[in-house]
């Protein structure tokens, strides 16, 4: 049969930066696929914090991107752009799902299909759906960047979040010890099920708790999402030869009191990286190391994701402010209406 697609979508639209008020539900011309992408008719898209921050119009989309919020999708491929050497396309009628450029919250998304994955086994568009952002970028900081081993230690901030609960999981599995800062006791127990040892860091001093669990040692990795206020204590946290990856900095950009000589004694190594301007042969080969890593896992159930609750698409702005409150745990996940 064949498939009929509109020249029109609807899609969340914002006429200019601002709160979650801003987003609505509008109609916009249906995307076109390069070559090399796939056109996917979404079923469920992912919520992100970066999402926040376009928009606030604080995270442009990179050139050429779609302007349209939206880092992750699942849904069902329609239609192939042009084959490009080296890319193979997943088939009309297949279930994916994808980290795209922007673009998600629509009806249909055009997504390089090297950035597409098979849904996971027995796995629906809202649970497919909660993988590709998190997935891909805890899998590309820990372990391309941070070279986060075996027996190693990593402490993730922010455990109960999006990011923060795929990287405990994907840390332990990949037999590494996560430790993790929460708010709150409600969740802690959740980071402590998924895996991790528990820091509560308003009632406690992270950096004193992180040398007492690695008997003064510190921790061989952290991933950062605080950044400024956080820089100097995530330092005192190392251990020797330890990596500081940043990929947020919720607290402010700018550290002050910080010791160069703790990171030339530990021989410390500082970094930051953002996954969505990096190239989409970047993200293909992150791509191909999460199915042949992760995908097992999720086909098994060893790892799941998180899913605090779903908000149908027209709703965007309440799942905004949901997010914004950070009372969530896991992924927020919009469902798309179905368009047969
Ligand atoms: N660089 C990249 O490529 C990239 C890609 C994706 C996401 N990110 C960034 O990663 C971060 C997490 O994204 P997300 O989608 O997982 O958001 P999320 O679900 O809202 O998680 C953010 C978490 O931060 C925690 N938090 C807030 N203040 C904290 C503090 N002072 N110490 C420790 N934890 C704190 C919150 O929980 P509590 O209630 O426990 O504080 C919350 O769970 C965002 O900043 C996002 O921009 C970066």
């Amino acid at each position: 049969m064949a498939i009929t697609i509109p020249d029109e979508m609807n899609a969340i639209v914002l006429d200019e930066p601002g709160g979650p008020n801003v987003l609505h539900l509008g109609k916009v011309p249906t995307p076109t696929p390069k070559p090399g992408e796939i056109l996917v008719r979404v079923e469920a898209s992912g919520v992100n914090r970066p999402d926040i921050m376009q928009r606030k119009g604080l995270y442009p989309p990179p050139p050429g991107a779609s302007p349209l919020l939206g880092l992750e999708i699942a849904g069902t491929v329609v239609a192939h752009g042009s084959p490009v050497a080296g890319t193979d396309f997943p088939a009309i009628g297949s279930k994916v799902c994808a980290l795209t450029n922007g673009g998600g919250y629509a009806d249909y998304c055009a997504v390089p299909a090297s950035q597409s994955l098979p849904w996971p086994e027995h796995y629906d568009a809202v649970k497919a759906a909660a993988i590709p952002e998190t997935f891909f970028t805890v899998w590309s900081n820990l372990f391309t960047t941070a070279d986060l081993k075996k027996g190693e230690t990593v402490l993730i901030h922010g455990g109960a979040g999006g990011i923060g609960t795929a990287a405990i999981q994907i840390a332990k599995a990949m037999g590494a010890i996560p430790l993790t800062t929460v708010s709150d006791p409600e969740k802690g127990e959740l980071c402590e099920k998924l895996g991790a040892i528990v820091i509560n860091y308003k009632t406690d001093d992270f950096v004193e708790k992180t040398l007492e669990y690695t008997d003064g040692k510190g921790v061989d990795v952290i991933l950062d999402i605080i950044g400024g206020p956080y820089f100097s204590r995530n330092l005192k946290s190392l251990a020797m030869d330890g990596r500081l990856v940043i990929i947020a900095f919720q607290g402010g950009a700018k550290a002050e009191d910080v010791s160069l000589t703790r990171l030339m004694t530990k021989r410390l190594h500082v970094t930051g990286t953002a996954l969505r301007p990096r190239s989409t042969e970047y993200k293909g080969a992150v791509a191909q190391a999460l199915k042949s890593h992760i995908w097992p896992l999720l086909n098994t159930g060893v790892l799941e994701p998180i899913i605090h609750t779903t908000f149908p698409l027209a709703e965007a702005a309440e799942a905004h402010r949901l997010m914004e409150s950070s009372s969530h745990s896991g992924k927020i996940i919009l469902t798309h209406p179905d368009q047969n």
